[in-house]
Protein backbone atom coordinates (compact mmCIF):
# COMPACT_ATOMS: atom_id res chain seq x y z
CA UNK A 1 0.00 0.00 0.00
CA UNK A 2 1.30 3.49 -0.88
CA UNK A 3 1.61 6.14 1.71
CA UNK A 4 -0.27 8.66 -0.52
CA UNK A 5 -2.64 7.47 -3.12
CA UNK A 6 -4.39 9.49 -5.51
CA UNK A 7 -6.31 7.90 -8.09
CA UNK A 8 -8.10 8.68 -10.99
CA UNK A 9 -8.41 12.45 -10.21
CA UNK A 10 -10.50 14.66 -12.26
CA UNK A 11 -11.48 18.48 -11.70
CA UNK A 12 -12.84 21.50 -12.90
CA UNK A 13 -13.69 24.62 -11.39
CA UNK A 14 -17.16 25.50 -10.77
CA UNK A 15 -18.56 27.01 -13.42
CA UNK A 16 -15.60 26.19 -16.27
CA UNK A 17 -16.09 23.42 -18.81
CA UNK A 18 -12.79 22.59 -19.05
CA UNK A 19 -11.11 19.90 -16.87
CA UNK A 20 -7.97 20.83 -15.21
CA UNK A 21 -7.53 17.09 -14.33
CA UNK A 22 -8.54 14.55 -16.31
CA UNK A 23 -8.18 10.71 -14.76
CA UNK A 24 -5.07 11.66 -12.73
CA UNK A 25 -3.13 8.90 -10.77
CA UNK A 26 0.05 9.05 -8.76
CA UNK A 27 1.11 7.47 -5.63
CA UNK A 28 3.65 8.04 -2.97
CA UNK A 29 5.99 6.29 -1.00
CA UNK A 30 6.72 6.96 2.59
CA UNK A 31 9.71 9.71 2.98
CA UNK A 32 9.61 9.85 -1.13
CA UNK A 33 10.70 13.66 -2.53
CA UNK A 34 8.27 13.92 -5.42
CA UNK A 35 9.26 16.95 -7.86
CA UNK A 36 6.44 18.18 -9.88
CA UNK A 37 6.55 20.25 -13.00
CA UNK A 38 4.70 20.89 -15.87
CA UNK A 39 3.91 24.35 -17.97
CA UNK A 40 1.78 27.32 -16.35
CA UNK A 41 -1.84 26.30 -16.60
CA UNK A 42 -1.30 22.29 -16.36
CA UNK A 43 -3.10 22.04 -13.15
CA UNK A 44 -0.30 21.53 -10.20
CA UNK A 45 -1.39 24.28 -7.86
CA UNK A 46 -4.60 22.73 -8.54
CA UNK A 47 -3.63 19.33 -7.50
CA UNK A 48 -1.71 20.65 -4.58
CA UNK A 49 -5.38 22.33 -3.25
CA UNK A 50 -7.29 19.21 -4.01
CA UNK A 51 -4.61 16.93 -1.93
CA UNK A 52 -4.70 19.34 0.97
CA UNK A 53 -8.40 19.88 1.15
CA UNK A 54 -9.08 23.19 -0.16
CA UNK A 55 -10.90 21.70 -2.97
CA UNK A 56 -12.63 18.82 -3.68
CA UNK A 57 -12.27 16.34 -6.58
CA UNK A 58 -15.00 16.17 -9.15
CA UNK A 59 -14.15 12.14 -9.27
CA UNK A 60 -11.64 10.46 -8.17
CA UNK A 61 -9.74 9.35 -4.75
CA UNK A 62 -7.28 10.54 -2.77
CA UNK A 63 -5.83 8.48 0.51
CA UNK A 64 -3.65 9.27 3.25
CA UNK A 65 -1.78 6.12 4.84
CA UNK A 66 -4.65 4.08 3.93
CA UNK A 67 -6.91 6.29 5.10
CA UNK A 68 -9.75 7.97 2.28
CA UNK A 69 -9.53 11.64 2.36
CA UNK A 70 -11.81 12.74 -0.61
CA UNK A 71 -13.63 10.34 -2.95
CA UNK A 72 -17.58 10.16 -3.57
CA UNK A 73 -18.26 9.38 -0.18
CA UNK A 74 -15.92 11.39 2.12
CA UNK A 75 -13.93 14.38 2.34
CA UNK A 76 -11.93 14.97 5.37
CA UNK A 77 -11.30 18.65 6.02
CA UNK A 78 -8.07 20.22 5.30
CA UNK A 79 -6.88 20.95 9.10
CA UNK A 80 -7.80 17.13 9.43
CA UNK A 81 -5.54 15.75 7.09
CA UNK A 82 -1.94 16.12 8.23
CA UNK A 83 -1.23 17.66 5.71
CA UNK A 84 1.28 20.74 5.72
CA UNK A 85 1.82 23.49 2.64
CA UNK A 86 3.85 25.65 1.60
CA UNK A 87 2.63 28.52 -0.92
CA UNK A 88 4.88 30.66 -3.50
CA UNK A 89 4.06 33.96 -1.55
CA UNK A 90 4.51 32.54 2.12
CA UNK A 91 1.22 33.59 3.00
CA UNK A 92 2.70 34.76 6.39
CA UNK A 93 0.08 36.42 8.87
CA UNK A 94 1.78 40.26 9.05
CA UNK A 95 -0.02 41.05 12.35
CA UNK A 96 1.82 38.21 14.08
CA UNK A 97 5.04 37.84 14.77
CA UNK A 98 7.53 34.94 13.75
CA UNK A 99 6.48 32.52 16.35
CA UNK A 100 3.24 33.46 16.45
CA UNK A 101 2.86 32.45 12.64
CA UNK A 102 4.45 29.07 13.73
CA UNK A 103 2.33 28.20 16.74
CA UNK A 104 -0.75 29.25 14.62
CA UNK A 105 -1.43 25.53 13.38
CA UNK A 106 -0.74 23.86 16.91
CA UNK A 107 -3.48 22.12 18.45
CA UNK A 108 -4.65 20.54 21.69
CA UNK A 109 -1.05 21.28 23.50
CA UNK A 110 -0.56 22.88 26.42
CA UNK A 111 1.17 26.43 26.77
CA UNK A 112 4.40 25.27 27.46
CA UNK A 113 4.35 22.18 24.68
CA UNK A 114 3.92 24.72 22.23
CA UNK A 115 6.33 27.28 23.29
CA UNK A 116 8.95 24.29 22.97
CA UNK A 117 7.50 23.19 19.89
CA UNK A 118 7.97 26.65 18.71
CA UNK A 119 11.56 26.97 19.68
CA UNK A 120 12.60 23.46 18.30
CA UNK A 121 11.03 24.96 14.77
CA UNK A 122 13.21 28.42 15.02
CA UNK A 123 16.32 26.48 15.34
CA UNK A 124 15.15 23.75 12.81
CA UNK A 125 15.18 26.70 10.33
CA UNK A 126 17.93 28.83 11.81
CA UNK A 127 16.00 31.65 13.26
CA UNK A 128 16.36 30.84 16.88
CA UNK A 129 16.76 34.65 17.55
CA UNK A 130 14.16 36.01 15.38
CA UNK A 131 11.04 34.93 17.25
CA UNK A 132 9.91 38.30 18.24
CA UNK A 133 10.34 40.05 14.24
CA UNK A 134 7.12 40.65 11.99
CA UNK A 135 7.94 39.15 8.75
CA UNK A 136 8.18 42.66 6.97
CA UNK A 137 11.54 42.59 9.27
CA UNK A 138 12.53 39.51 7.63
CA UNK A 139 14.33 39.15 4.16
CA UNK A 140 12.67 37.16 1.72
CA UNK A 141 14.32 33.92 2.54
CA UNK A 142 14.06 33.81 5.93
CA UNK A 143 10.03 34.77 5.21
CA UNK A 144 10.45 31.32 3.57
CA UNK A 145 11.98 29.38 6.38
CA UNK A 146 9.72 30.77 8.47
CA UNK A 147 7.17 29.64 6.22
CA UNK A 148 8.62 25.89 6.31
CA UNK A 149 8.23 26.25 9.93
CA UNK A 150 5.00 26.98 10.57
CA UNK A 151 3.91 24.10 7.94
CA UNK A 152 5.87 21.70 9.79
CA UNK A 153 5.49 22.80 13.40
CA UNK A 154 2.33 20.47 13.73
CA UNK A 155 4.05 17.44 12.29
CA UNK A 156 2.24 17.08 9.34
CA UNK A 157 2.74 13.32 7.19
CA UNK A 158 2.83 15.34 3.82
CA UNK A 159 4.32 18.45 3.16
CA UNK A 160 3.38 20.05 -0.45
CA UNK A 161 5.35 22.95 -1.70
CA UNK A 162 3.86 25.35 -4.41
CA UNK A 163 7.31 27.30 -6.31
CA UNK A 164 8.79 27.74 -2.61
CA UNK A 165 11.73 29.41 -4.24
CA UNK A 166 10.10 32.13 -7.16
CA UNK A 167 10.39 34.88 -4.42
CA UNK A 168 13.82 34.46 -4.53
CA UNK A 169 16.64 35.73 -6.07
CA UNK A 170 19.14 33.08 -7.60
CA UNK A 171 21.73 33.53 -5.22
CA UNK A 172 19.60 33.29 -2.06
CA UNK A 173 17.97 30.24 -3.79
CA UNK A 174 20.91 28.32 -3.57
CA UNK A 175 21.53 28.55 -0.27
CA UNK A 176 17.99 27.56 0.47
CA UNK A 177 17.87 24.59 -1.88
CA UNK A 178 21.00 23.11 0.04
CA UNK A 179 18.68 24.04 3.17
CA UNK A 180 15.95 22.79 2.19
CA UNK A 181 17.69 19.88 1.47
CA UNK A 182 19.04 18.85 4.76
CA UNK A 183 15.30 19.79 6.20
CA UNK A 184 13.55 17.22 4.03
CA UNK A 185 16.50 14.79 5.12
CA UNK A 186 16.78 15.67 9.01
CA UNK A 187 12.77 15.41 8.99
CA UNK A 188 12.22 12.02 6.23
CA UNK A 189 9.03 13.75 5.34
CA UNK A 190 7.28 12.66 2.20
CA UNK A 191 6.59 15.96 -0.01
CA UNK A 192 5.72 16.98 -3.28
CA UNK A 193 7.21 19.86 -4.77
CA UNK A 194 5.98 22.10 -7.13
CA UNK A 195 8.79 24.19 -9.17
CA UNK A 196 9.43 24.87 -12.72
CA UNK A 197 12.60 24.81 -12.20
CA UNK A 198 14.43 21.43 -13.71
CA UNK A 199 17.95 22.26 -11.18
CA UNK A 200 15.85 22.71 -7.90
CA UNK A 201 14.06 19.21 -8.80
CA UNK A 202 16.82 17.34 -9.92
CA UNK A 203 18.68 18.79 -6.54
CA UNK A 204 15.56 17.86 -4.18
CA UNK A 205 13.80 15.26 -5.58
CA UNK A 206 14.03 11.71 -5.73
CA UNK A 207 11.24 11.37 -8.78
CA UNK A 208 9.99 13.62 -11.04
CA UNK A 209 6.72 13.89 -12.69
CA UNK A 210 5.95 16.31 -15.35
CA UNK A 211 2.48 17.51 -16.00
CA UNK A 212 0.77 18.31 -19.43
CA UNK A 213 -2.44 19.97 -19.70
CA UNK A 214 -5.10 17.36 -20.02
CA UNK A 215 -3.13 14.33 -19.94
CA UNK A 216 -0.60 13.99 -17.16
CA UNK A 217 2.41 12.12 -18.02
CA UNK A 218 4.01 9.97 -15.72
CA UNK A 219 7.40 9.61 -15.87
CA UNK A 220 8.01 7.33 -12.70
CA UNK A 221 11.58 6.64 -11.47
CA UNK A 222 13.08 8.00 -13.82
CA UNK A 223 14.95 11.53 -13.39
CA UNK A 224 16.91 11.27 -16.63
CA UNK A 225 14.44 10.43 -19.06
CA UNK A 226 12.52 13.95 -18.02
CA UNK A 227 11.30 15.42 -20.99
CA UNK A 228 13.15 18.87 -21.64
CA UNK A 229 11.52 21.55 -23.36
N1 LIG B 1 -10.21 29.61 -8.92
C1 LIG B 1 -10.19 29.25 -10.22
N2 LIG B 1 -11.32 29.34 -10.98
C2 LIG B 1 -11.32 28.97 -12.27
N3 LIG B 1 -10.25 28.49 -12.93
C3 LIG B 1 -9.10 28.39 -12.24
C4 LIG B 1 -9.00 28.78 -10.84
N4 LIG B 1 -7.73 28.57 -10.43
C5 LIG B 1 -7.07 28.09 -11.50
N5 LIG B 1 -7.88 27.98 -12.59
C6 LIG B 1 -7.51 27.46 -13.92
O1 LIG B 1 -7.12 26.11 -13.78
C7 LIG B 1 -6.00 25.81 -14.61
C8 LIG B 1 -4.87 25.22 -13.77
O2 LIG B 1 -4.42 26.20 -12.86
P1 LIG B 1 -3.26 25.92 -11.82
O3 LIG B 1 -3.15 27.11 -10.97
O4 LIG B 1 -3.51 24.61 -11.16
O5 LIG B 1 -2.02 25.76 -12.80
P2 LIG B 1 -0.45 25.62 -12.45
O6 LIG B 1 0.02 24.39 -13.15
O7 LIG B 1 -0.25 25.71 -10.99
O8 LIG B 1 0.15 26.91 -13.19
P3 LIG B 1 1.40 27.86 -12.77
O9 LIG B 1 2.62 27.08 -13.17
O10 LIG B 1 1.20 29.07 -13.61
O11 LIG B 1 1.32 28.12 -11.31
C9 LIG B 1 -5.65 27.11 -15.32
O12 LIG B 1 -6.21 27.06 -16.61
C10 LIG B 1 -6.31 28.17 -14.48
O13 LIG B 1 -6.70 29.27 -15.27
MG1 LIG C 1 0.67 27.12 -9.74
Amino acid sequence: MSFVSIHALSYSYPGTAAAVLNDFSLDLEQGEVVGLLGQSGSGKSTLLRLIAGLEAPSQGEISIQGETMSSRHKFVQPERRGVGMVFQDYALFPHMNVSRNIAFGLRGLSRNERKNRVTDMLELVKLADYGHRYPHELSGGQQQRVAFARALAPSPRLLLMDEPFSNLDSELKNGIRKELKELLHQTGITSILVTHDHEDAEALCDRIIRMTSFMPELQAGKKHQLVTS
